[in-house]
C-alpha cells in the first residue's frame, strides 16, 4: 500500500512526476486541480462556482476539497493506495485528510525557485481531457500543439498568465509551504517518509531521485 503526497509550488513538476510515479506504483492520481478543471469544463453549477477562483489563482475552500477527496476515495481503484497531487494545500486540508484515516507512506517535496517557475509556466501546454502536461521546450509533444496519445489539440491554462502565476506563488508561500514542517514533524513520530528533491533538474533526473526513495 502506498499513499503518497506530492508537495511543491505551482509549476514544480508535480503533475509531470505524478504520472510517472502512478505508472511505477500502479496507483491512481488524485489531482484536485484536474478535478476542479473538469468541473469547470463541464459547465456544472459547481464548476461555475469555482471557475473564478481557479482563474485568479486563489484556493477553493477546505470544505469543498474535503468532500471531493472523500468521494474520490470511495472508488475501487484507490484500494492499493493513491498519489495525492496538489492536495493537501493548507493545514486545514492536512488535518482533514488525517481525520479520514488515510495513512500516508511518503511525502515528496519538489523544490524549484520562483523565477524558474515563472519561466516554466509560460511554456506549459495541457491536454484538457487527461490533464497531461507538456512544455514547448523541456517536455515537448511529438507533434507541436497535439497530444501524443489522443491527437487532440493542447491548450494553455487560463491561470498560467504571469500575473496569476505570481499570485499563486504568494498563496503557496503563505498557505502551503507550512505543510513541509507539518509533515517533517509527522515523519519523526511515525513510519511516514518525508524527502525533498531538486525539481530544477531534468524530468528524467527528478524521477530517478524520486523512484530511488519509494
Ligand atoms: P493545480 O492544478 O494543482 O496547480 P498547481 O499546484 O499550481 O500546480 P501546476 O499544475 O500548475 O504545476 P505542477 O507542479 O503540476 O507542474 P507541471 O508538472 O504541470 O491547481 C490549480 C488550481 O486549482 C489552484 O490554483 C487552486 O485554485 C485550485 N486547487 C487545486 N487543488 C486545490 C486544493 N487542494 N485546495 C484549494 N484549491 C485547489 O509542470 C509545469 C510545467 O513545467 C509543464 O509545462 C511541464 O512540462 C514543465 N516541467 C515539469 N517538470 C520539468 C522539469 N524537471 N524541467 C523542465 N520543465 C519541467
Amino acid at each position: 500500500m502506498k499513499n503518497i503526497i506530492l508537495l511543491g509550488p505551482p509549476g514544480a513538476g508535480k503533475g509531470t512526476q505524478a504520472d510517472l510515479i502512478c505508472n511505477l506504483c500502479s496507483i491512481p492520481k488524485i489531482s484536485t486541480g484536474d478535478m476542479l478543471r473538469e468541473a469547470v469544463a463541464s459547465g456544472s453549477d459547481f464548476g461555475k462556482k469555482v471557475s473564478h477562483i481557479l482563474d485568479t489563482g486563489g484556493l477553493v475552500s477546505d470544505e469543498i476539497i474535503g468532500s471531493l477527496i472523500q468521494d474520490r476515495l470511495t472508488k475501487p481503484d484507490c484500494v492499493n493506495g493513491s498519489l495525492f497531487d496538489g492536495v493537501p494545500r493548507t493545514l486545514g486540508q492536512a488535518t482533514e485528510l488525517a481525520s479520514m484515516g488515510i495513512e500516508f507512506t511518503h511525502v515528496i517535496e519538489i523544490n524549484v525557485d520562483d523565477q524558474m517557475i515563472v519561466n516554466r509556466m509560460s511554456g506549459r501546454r495541457v491536454h484538457p481531457g487527461s490533464g497531461k502536461n507538456y512544455h514547448i521546450d523541456f517536455n515537448p509533444p511529438l507533434n507541436e500543439g497535439i497530444d501524443d496519445e489522443t491527437g487532440d489539440s493542447l491548450i494553455q491554462r487560463e491561470d498560467d498568465k504571469p500575473e496569476t502565476v505570481l499570485k499563486r506563488l504568494t498563496v503557496y508561500h503563505d498557505q502551503t509551504k507550512p505543510l513541509s514542517e507539518f509533515y517533517i514533524n509527522e515523519s519523526s513520530n511515525s513510519d511516514l517518509k518525508y524527502f525533498t528533491v531538486d525539481g530544477s533538474q531534468s524530468v528524467e533526473k527528478v524521477f530517478q531521485d524520486i523512484s530511488s526513495q519509494i
